[in-house]
């Protein structure tokens, strides 16, 4: 069953999070990034606090199992981002994160600022301007959970007229790349890199689909 973002779904979706942080697969299994909270307030906590409309979250019996979030206007968010949320990930940082994981403040200040302005100019931007993050629980995936997370964000854009969506995910990410392959989304970005930082040939890809067409 597929409901609007709440606040008391807040704990589900930072455990979410976590779980498949690393190319869609549980972090707690590798070393390579121990404060989940703040790996939350960098994916999703600002999104649902920003935008709590474009926010759905799975049920089934009681539980959550799977989330997608996201905003209609990119650059509203990342501007509103680095205002509201940047701040308290960089007191979290500064004061916890790095006695409690130096790995996790490592990591975090490689990928702790909002996606690279050359990557995503004005003219993606304006075609695409809104984008997502989603996540289904290992267990729950393949069973069509995340087609029904993305057509309850779709039809919500498509009922304010949002132009089109765009996404960052990983050549990596095996999971992912099929699923959004499989709803039409075209490459529209390819880097060499990815927030991870795992040695050559991993790709950071960037995909769009128009809505208006
Ligand atoms: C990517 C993800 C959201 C897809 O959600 P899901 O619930 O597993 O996907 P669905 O069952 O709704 O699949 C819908 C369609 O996508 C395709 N698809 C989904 N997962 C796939 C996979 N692993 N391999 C190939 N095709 C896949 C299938 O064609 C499927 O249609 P079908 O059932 O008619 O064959 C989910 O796997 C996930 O959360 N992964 C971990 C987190 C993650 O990587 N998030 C994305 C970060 S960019």
């Amino acid at each position: 069953m597929i409901e609007q973002y709440k606040e008391k779904y807040k704990t589900d979706i930072i455990e979410i999070c976590y779980k498949t942080g690393f190319y869609g697969e549980d972090l707690s299994m590798f070393n390579l990034f121990k404060d989940k909270k703040l790996f939350a307030m960098r994916f999703v906590l600002h999104y649902t606090h920003f935008q709590p409309d474009y926010c759905f979250v799975y049920k089934e019996n009681n539980k959550v199992a799977g989330y997608i979030i996201g905003t209609d206007d990119t650059k509203k968010q990342e501007a509103d981002f680095l205002k509201t949320m940047y701040p308290k990930m960089l007191l979290r940082m500064y004061l916890f994160t790095w006695w409690y994981s130096i790995t996790s403040f490592r990591n975090i200040k490689r990928f702790s600022k909002p996606n690279n302005e050359s990557v995503l100019d004005d003219t993606l931007l304006d075609t695409y301007p809104a984008h997502l993050h989603m996540n289904v629980l290992p267990g729950y995936q393949g069973r069509g959970i995340g087609q029904q997370l993305l057509d309850s964000f779709m039809s919500a854009l498509r009922e304010k007229n949002v132009a089109g969506i765009h996404l960052g995910t990983s050549s990596e990410n095996k999971k992912a790349v099929p699923f959004y392959e499989k709803n039409n989304f075209v490459l529209l970005r390819q880097l060499d890199g990815d927030m991870w930082g795992m040695g050559t040939g991993v790709k950071s890809l960037i995909y769009g689909l128009r809505l208006n067409e």
